[in-house]
């Protein structure tokens, strides 16, 4: 059950007007001075209560910040139930994988505002620095194979592409497959994590991790990084963004991703393909599972039905499916 402050934040967001005392007090079932308790918290939280007598309380300022209240008044009280925001965790996906253990749910969240030991895809570390991203792992338990793997964290893709959308009404693409960009720039990236029952090869459960880049600036990321990666706020004159809108938004998504596997499959594809920009592009493959040297050249040529990589090899007159991996675009991240 969400604390007395995140369920009274969710009520001042939703309302446009003075929400009296008495009626917090009485919704909520909590006395008065619990209520003035809470106005209290959020104040040093940096929300703007305005108080008048006999009208009771109206936000007038919130500060981007991710908590239960904000993500309640978007989603429900009982959705925010099975979401944990914590303020520094090493990696949500580890932590979501915890609670897989002990038998939590699908759509079980953990968001954090910070992470000490953030994971990438192959090994790499993904940064995490605290009050700037969306760090999010979601659960999910596909009743699929692990050869659906890849599929799942297309499916996310899109959904991050849904999201942004809904939240803020800025397109994006994604680059095969399943980085997230705008303006060819990357700003999302997606780790999924699978734990299979070894008899059957079923995956039992399923953590998919999302890094959004939502209000980073230039300097926020490393010299290495910089003709890779942006953010949101960059790509949009530096304009800070509510990352609870998206967060909300993103689990709204997921929870459709998960009600629609894998019978929305046509859907999810018809939306991966007209999101992707890898096909008809020169790309690079890395075959490797360091990915440090990319070993084969060729043309992108479409998206399969499983959401494979249809490529054309240089010197090779058929086509070959890559199913899982990475590609280097010519003109995207440096390569040219
Ligand atoms: C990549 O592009 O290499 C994937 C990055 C995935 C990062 C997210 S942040 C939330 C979740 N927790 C992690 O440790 N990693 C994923």
């Amino acid at each position: 059950m969400p604390s007395v402050k995140d369920r009274f934040l969710s009520m001042l967001i939703k309302s446009s007007d003075y929400v009296s005392g008495e009626a917090a007090s009485k919704a909520l079932g909590v006395s008065r001075a619990a209520v003035n308790s809470a106005v209290m918290s959020l104040r040093n939280e940096g929300y703007g209560i305005d108080s008048a007598t006999n009208r009771g309380y109206l936000l007038t300022s919130k500060p981007d910040r991710i908590d239960p209240g904000t993500l309640g008044a978007i989603l429900s009280p009982e959705r925010i139930e099975s979401v944990t925001v914590l303020p520094i965790v090493d990696s949500t996906n580890n932590y979501c994988k915890d609670l897989a253990r002990k038998g939590a749910p699908e759509g079980t969240v953990v968001i954090s505002e910070s992470q000490t030991g953030g994971k990438g895809r192959r090994g790499r570390s993904f940064l995490s620095p605290p009050g700037c991203g969306i760090y999010l792992s979601y659960l999910l338990r596909p009743k699929t194979g692990i050869e659906k793997i890849s599929e799942i964290t297309c499916w996310t893709a899109v959904a991050v592409c849904d999201a942004i959308k809904e939240a803020y009404g800025f397109d994006s693409s994604i680059k095969w497959v399943n980085d997230v960009l705008m303006n060819r720039m990357k700003i999302c990236g997606i780790l999924t994590e699978a734990s299979v029952e070894a008899e059957s090869g079923a995956i039992d459960s399923c953590i998919i991790g999302i890094g959004i880049n939502v209000n980073e600036k230039r300097s926020d990321f490393p010299d290495e990084l910089s003709s890779v990666a942006s953010s949101i706020s960059i790509e949009n004159g530096g304009k800070i963004f509510m990352r609870s809108e998206l967060a909300a938004a993103l689990i709204k998504r997921l929870d459709a991703l998960a009600a629609g596997w894998p019978s929305a499959h046509n859907e999810y594809l018809e939306s991966y393909r007209s999101y992707c920009i890898t096909p008809g592009n020169r790309i690079a493959a890395y075959t490797t599972m360091s990915g440090d040297s990319p070993e084969q050249t060729g043309e992108a040529v479409s998206i399969g039905d499983d959401f494979s990589l249809e490529v054309r090899f240089d010197g090779s007159s058929g086509t070959t499916s890559l199913k899982s991996g990475e590609v280097s675009v010519r003109g995207l991240y440096g390569y040219t």
